[in-house]
This record gives C-alpha cells, structure tokens and sequence, in this order.
C-alpha cells in the first residue's frame, strides 16, 4: 500500500521504517529539512537500536521530503505522528497536530483515504482532526473547482480519519513496532478497518520474514487486533501509560518503606511480580519515570478528566511519587555530604533510560540543575547521548566528560542516573582512588552493591 507519514520523530519514523520493511511503499513527511536531509543520506537522525539497519534494509520502499503534496495525493493510508508537547495547564499543545491536519486536507487528491491519528492526542480529538482536515479538503477543492458546476467529491467519501495509538519504547521502538502485544484500531467505520486491517496484516499475522539483528520471540503467535471506536482507542492509550507511570510510582513508594524496614526492593519486587495477575516488568525501583510520554500523558489525562469534573486521585499522587524520587537524590547528597556548595557531583547517564539520546524530562538534567542551584559542580558522561546534550543545553553549566571514569575523578560523589550496562561493568576499583571521597549513589538500584562495598566506596541506594 501507499502510506504518508507526517513527523519523522522517534515514533513516525520508527513506524515509517517498519511499514516499509513489510513492503510497504512509504513516504515521510517532516516540516524540519535538515532532518529530511539526513534521512534521505541514510542517516537516523537519533539513537535507536536497529534503526540504521532497518532504514538500509527498507531504503527502496521509503522516501523523505518536506513536501506534503509530494506525497499525500497518492495515499492510501496518512499517519500523523509530529509531537504532542505538554502546553498550558497540562493540556497537550496541538499546534503540531493542527497545522498537519489542515496541510494533510489541502493535499488530498479524490481516492478513498484513511488518516490515522498516530500521535497521543486528547480525547475527542479524532473529531477535531476530521473537522480541521475536512475543512481544509472543501475549501481546497471550492478553490480548485471555482466556477465549475463540478465541487470535487464529496469528504466523506475522500477520507475517513482512525485513531492508532503506538505503545513503543524508545531503546526498543523497533522490536516493540514488529512484535507488538497488540495493535488498536479506533473507527467508526468498516472500510476503514478493513484498509488498516491490510496495511497490518503481515504484523498481525506475523508472516514477515524477521531481520536478521531481531529475531522474532519464539513464544510470539498472531498479534490481536483490538477494534474500538475511536474515543476507546485514544483513552487506551492515556490509560496505558498512566497505568505504567503509577505502577513504576508504586514500587517507589514501597521502595521508601522497605529502605526504612531493611528490606531488599528488588526481592520484593520479583516477589510480588511473579504473581501474573501483577507481572514482572515496570516494577524497577529507582529515581522515577522521565521521557516525553509518561510525565505529558499523566497531565493530559487529569487535564482531560477534570474537563470532565472529575478528579484523577490515583494519576496525580503517581506523578506526586516521580517528582518525590528525584527530591531524594538531593537530600541523599545533603544528608551524605552535609554541604553541596564547592562539591563536586558526577553523573553517569543523562538519557530518560538506556539505550536512546532522548533527553527529554530526563531525572539526570533535573537532577543536575537541582545540584548547581545548590552550588555544586557537576561532571556528567553519557555513552551516545553527549553530543545531544550540549545541543539542546547550552545554558545548563555541566563539564561533559569524554568516559565515565573522567566524569568521577575528583568528585565527592558520584550519582548513577542512567542504567547503561556499561556503567555496571567499569572498572570500580580503579576508579576509586581518583574520587574525592569514594560515595556512590546508584539511582537506578543497577550497580554491583557488593563488589562496590568490597572496593571500599560508600554505597548509597534509593531504595532497600
Ligand atoms: C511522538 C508522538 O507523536 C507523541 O504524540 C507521543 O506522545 C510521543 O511520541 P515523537 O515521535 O517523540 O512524538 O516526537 P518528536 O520526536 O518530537 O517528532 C516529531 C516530528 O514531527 C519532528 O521530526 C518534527 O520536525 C515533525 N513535525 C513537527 C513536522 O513535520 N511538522 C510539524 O508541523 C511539527
Ligand atoms: C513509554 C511507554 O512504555 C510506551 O508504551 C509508550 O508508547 C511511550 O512511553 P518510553 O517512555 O519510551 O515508553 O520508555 P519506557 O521504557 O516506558 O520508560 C519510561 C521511563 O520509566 C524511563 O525513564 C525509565 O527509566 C522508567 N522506568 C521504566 C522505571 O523507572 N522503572 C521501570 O520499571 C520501567
């Protein structure tokens, strides 16, 4: 099929990649041409596992451009997929969304075709995004058709729009796009459904041939389609993030008891994980969620709740729990080393989590910032994230350091933010002798406690 995507971010390109490499004939849009221009070398424009590789295995199905009637005429399937940023009072900014809809409706050309909403938009959104597009279809096609007796096709038969919401984590936005747990379709129509259904099928089915760096999961069978209306789809997809966002709030907040108690988090944690009503995964303990999704999608759904008069209890005390975490860090330091002012603080990582540069909402710059107000100094390393980071924070006055063991010498503390692998391998006892004094914050509970202990560094959890 012929598919348009419109934001070649982490999830537009991402989906745009995987789309092709099924043998879809795909196009991505992106208002941003330096970023075009980079894509169209062959580059991904930011970290991602895998995604170098996919873009060179599907590079004849994929096009680049910054030119929507270049590309939307033609398709059969448009997703959008540009940023949704937290604006005012929580609300997500839809000007991204907006101005996509509107350019999406004065390209399209006559042939039936579906717009999916792939980005995490409001609730009710999906009709606003069908009003902006149609609005932009009619007047397009007024002007076009001026003086004729013939006023173009009718919208509805051109287009229909579907809400698709993506569940994928960046670090494993490629395995999580080809091996999904489920796909949801949001539509009030069967044609609709039944387009998506084909450009899904080879997913849904898992009849594509794997690539050779991501084997398929031997336990992976038929992929289920979930079909809903599209306000079910949008709210499943707030639904599940804030579900995330509070579980990993959860194991937090037992994390505080069981540090009080003596007890071992990450035993309990296995402990009660291993009840599958409850499951293993999104119980690490540790400084708390950032990124772009958790932190904008919990103040989405209370923003969109209280719209509604309702009150979201359970949500903010999560998002209550998260800020808490990256407090504690603080009063760790304080409470360790009495004074922060002339101290001299390493940070290992400063991506969201392992495995991508994305720094956005990321614990370590917070953290940062909270310890230079203080008026401590701050080294901080990270392994594929650097470049990104003196980019994007020109103004935040961090040393960047070349490797972790730069970053720790002559500090009088060092604070782990980021749970790369590497981190947890570096020679520790070397390091020791270079720091001030050898304190060692592991805020992701991600470090060899006991081969630390034995090296004679102060070890200092966040929780248990
Ligand atoms: C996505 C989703 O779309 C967002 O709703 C979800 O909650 C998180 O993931 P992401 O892929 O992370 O966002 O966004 P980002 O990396 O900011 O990429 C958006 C892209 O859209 C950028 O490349 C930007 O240049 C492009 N864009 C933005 C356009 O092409 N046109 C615009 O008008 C605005
Ligand atoms: C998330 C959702 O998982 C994904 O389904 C959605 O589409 C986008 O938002 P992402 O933010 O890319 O994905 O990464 P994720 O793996 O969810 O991690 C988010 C944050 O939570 C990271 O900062 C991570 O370090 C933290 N985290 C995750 C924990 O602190 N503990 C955990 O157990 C899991």
């Amino acid at each position: 099929m012929k598919v348009s995507i419109v934001g070649t971010g982490y999830v537009g390109l991402t989906t745009g990649a995987c789309l092709a490499y099924l043998g879809h004939s795909v196009t991505c849009i992106d208002a941003d041409s330096a970023k075009v221009a980079e894509l169209k070398a062959g580059r991904a424009p930011f970290h991602e596992p895998f995604l170098n590789e996919l873009l060179a295995d599907a590079q004849r199905n994929l096009t680049f451009t910054t030119d929507y009637a270049a590309a939307i005429p033609q398709s059969q399937v448009i997703f959008i997929a540009v940023g949704t940023p937290t604006g005012v009072n929580g609300a997500p900014d839809l000007k991204y969304l907006e101005s996509a809809a509107r350019s999406i409706g004065q390209c399209l050309a006559g042939d039936f075709t579906v717009v999916v909403n792939k980005s995490t938009v409001p609730i009710g959104s999906g009709n606003w995004v069908e009003s902006l597009v149609r609005e932009a279809y009619e007047k397009h096609a007024a002007e076009k058709h001026a003086g004729e007796k013939h006023a173009g096709r009718k919208a509805e038969d051109v287009f229909a729009i579907a809400s698709n919401p993506e569940f994928l984590r960046e670090g494993s936005a490629i395995f999580d796009t080809l091996y999904p747990d489920r796909v949801v379709v949001g539509t009030d129509q069967q044609r609709t459904r039944e387009v998506l259904y084909s450009l899904y099928r080879p997913l849904l089915e898992q009849d594509f041939r794997a690539p050779v760096y991501l084997a398929r999961p031997a336990s992976m069978g038929a992929v289920p389609l979930i079909s809903t209306d599209i306000a079910s789809a949008e709210l499943i997809k707030y639904a599940a993030n804030a579900f995330l966002a509070l579980k990993i709030s959860y194991i937090n907040e037992i994390g505080q008891l069981a540090e009080k108690v003596g007890a071992d988090i990450e035993q309990v944690a296995k402990g009660i994980g291993l009840d599958a009503r409850i499951g293993r995964r999104f119980l690490q303990a540790g400084v708390g969620w950032g990124g772009s999704c958790f932190g904008k999608d919990t103040a989405a759904l209370i923003s969109t709740a209280s719209e509604y008069g309702l009150d979201s209890p359970i949500v903010k005390a999560a998002r209550a729990v998260n800020a808490r975490q990256r407090e504690r860090v603080v009063e760790k330091l304080l409470d360790e080393l009495k004074i922060l002012k002339g101290r001299t603080i390493g940070i290992l990582g400063l991506a969201f989590k392992p495995d991508t540069d994305d720094l956005r909402e990321s614990p370590a710059l917070d953290i940062a910032r909270k310890l230079i107000e203080r008026g401590a100094r701050v080294r901080a390393h990270d392994p594929v994230a650097m470049e990104r980071f003196r980019k994007e924070n020109p103004d935040l006055k961090v040393t960047c350091c070349e490797s972790a063991e730069e970053a720790a010498r002559g500090c009088d503390a060092v604070v782990l933010m980021t749970e790369w692998v590497e981190y947890r391998e570096l020679d520790w006892e070397a390091i020791r002798p270079t720091m001030r004094t050898p304190v060692v914050l592991d805020g992701r509970n991600h470090l060899d406690r006991a081969r630390l202990v034995t090296a004679e560094y102060r070890y200092l959890g966040l929780a248990g």
